[in-house]
């Protein structure tokens, strides 16, 4: 695996601007002169490598894994909705307590941050039961392996909190896709859930801005503040000194899941990457003359962007990827053409989806060897699980070909929205979504690694093992088609843009609406 630290650091800079791009409210300039987000302190000194700033498994002292409990822990699940206990997977039996952070949630330190945060509610203390009351958490997480994450966070929740009645308001569609336009109408109409999922970075400061979410600083603290959340992670949640959610995982985009025995019938080592996108055209040449009529497949206009993200990766580097999003690379650059033509490529093998197509059923393609490969973040990995696949056997993975060692970051995170009916509420399930015990469980049935550094890898299965390793040595990069690189208006422009080309196939014309995007976002 390269390893680079110097570049590393650069690109992990790059990506702190990246993940700003947008802001309009930047105060910091960093020694690029690109516009970077005033941070808690963390700005000046986010030029390191992920396994410096975003590494899991050692920082942070006490182990997640550390026996003993809460007053509440094994108490009852009534205050919870069915869906908290409806998880079948095995995080649902997660292993760890509630108590190796939420002893924090027992101590004044809950309020001691902005102490405006959230109308000076206070998280409850963990043993009194929490704070009562219904409690809507609004996420995309509606359905299938992507539900099963939910309901295990739910489960702790419901542990951690009994009082606390959890109402599932998610609205079903990958990526948000149909959930975010939902959340910007009720969020207008001052119909705030309790709260929402949103994503570190660029996306997150576009409701920071629309002055739609409180500070959360307080949670934050209470969970631990730096020594358990990477400081370059807490930094994208920052706008003018103030964090705005608590991060419950870590994402990576750029993996490509294989069919091991499709992949065998066209004598293809399913446990190789191809070395770049050109050899991995090659082998899809092969599985095509194997019979394989549709090697790669393939879901609706936000999976698009996310496959298209992962060519620009491959062909622009690190560094230059990361250079789209502060102005440093153009988007009319030739190698933004080469990218385009190596994406209009790679769709001559794939299966010709509809805009509103999901992410599920281009990965079933794979699982049930109708495609050889399907480009989808790591919450796959849950609907491989589900279907009973095994890692290893029935399929394999790898960075997208010519990036091994860029991880493409999202994290999701919990808002505390303004006009949050029970906040009280909300701060109990963001210390929920924070705790060791909450990531643990989530993570394990999500496919994700938890942003918290405290939370071993222990127990957790293979494709996270892998992911936790890859992170803390990777070059990390940030997600376009979810929300860490770009924000909500530049990524529905690139959208659009990509709706269009799967019609029309017209390069020049992709390339120019690109340039037109990034120009209308980044203000040049
Ligand atoms: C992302 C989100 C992931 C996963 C994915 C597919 O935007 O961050 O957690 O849900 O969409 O729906």
């Amino acid at each position: 695996m390269r390893r680079t630290p110097l570049i590393a650091g650069i690109a992990a800079a790059s990506l702190l601007l990246a993940a700003c791009g947008s802001n309009t409210n930047a105060t910091n300039t960093s020694a690029g002169g690109a516009p970077a987000t005033s941070s808690a302190g963390a700005t000046t000194d986010t030029a390191m490598t992920s396994s410096d700033a975003m590494s899991t498994g050692s920082a942070g002292g006490s182990s997640a894994e550390s026996s003993g409990s809460t007053g509440s822990a094994g108490g009852s699940e009534t205050g919870s909705s069915s869906s908290a206990d409806s998880s079948g997977s095995a995080a649902g039996s997660s292993d760890s307590s509630v108590s190796a952070d939420s002893s924090s949630a027992d101590s004044s330190s809950a309020d001691s941050g902005a102490g405006s945060a959230g109308g000076g509610v206070e998280a409850s203390k963990v043993g009194d039961g929490g704070a009562g009351g219904n409690v809507g958490i609004f996420t995309w997480w509606a359905a299938g392996s992507e539900k099963l994450g939910l309901d295990a966070l739910t489960k702790v929740y419901g542990t951690m909190y009994p009082k606390d009645k959890f109402v599932n308001l998610a609205v079903a569609g990958g990526a948000g896709s149909n959930a975010k336009a939902k959340l910007a109408s009720d969020l207008q109409n001052g119909n705030a859930p309790d709260s929402f999922q949103g994503h570190a970075g660029a996306e997150l400061t576009d409701y920071i801005n629309a002055g739609q979410i409180e500070p959360v600083d307080d949670i934050i603290t209470a969970l631990g503040g730096q020594k358990v959340f990477p400081k370059d992670l807490l930094s994208r949640l920052t706008v003018n000194g103030k964090i705005y959610s608590v991060p419950s995982n870590i994402h990576r985009a750029n993996v490509v899941w294989a069919n091991s025995a499709v992949l065998k019938k066209a004598s293809i080592d399913p446990t190789k990457a191809p070395a770049d996108i050109n050899a991995w055209i090659a082998d899809m040449d092969k599985l095509k003359a194997a019979g394989i009529s549709t090697p790669l497949s393939l879901g609706g206009t936000w999976t698009q962007v996310e496959l298209f993200e992962t060519v620009l990766i491959s062909d622009l580097g690190a560094d230059g990827y990361n250079g789209l999003f502060d102005g440093k690379t153009k988007w009319d650059d030739a190698k933004v053409k080469q990218a385009i033509a190596d994406y209009a490529k790679l769709l001559t093998y794939a299966n010709t989806p509809a805009d509103g197509d999901d992410w599920p059923p281009a990965t079933d393609m794979v699982i049930e060897g109708k495609a050889a490969y399907n480009v989808m973040g790591d919450w796959a990995v849950a609907e491989f699980t589900s279907k009973g696949k095994k890692d290893g056997v029935d399929y394999n993975y790898w960075a997208v070909p010519g990036q091994d060692g860029v991880y493409d970051f999202l994290a999701d995170s919990f808002t505390l929205p303004k006009g949050a009916k029970n906040a009280a509420g909300t701060k109990d399930w963001l210390m929920t979504v924070g705790s060791a015990a909450g990531q643990k469980a989530f993570n394990m049935a999500k496919g994700s690694i938890p942003a918290r550094t405290d939370v071993t890898d222990a127990g957790f299965p293979p494709y996270q093992k892998w992911a936790m390793g890859e992170f803390k040595k990777d070059t990390i990069v940030s997600s376009i088609a979810h929300g860490a690189a770009v924000s909500l208006s530049w990524n529905t422009a690139m959208q659009a843009a990509m709706s269009k080309f799967m019609s029309t196939k017209d390069q020049a014309g992709l390339q120019s609406d690109l340039v037109a995007a990034a120009s209308d976002n980044l203000g040049g």
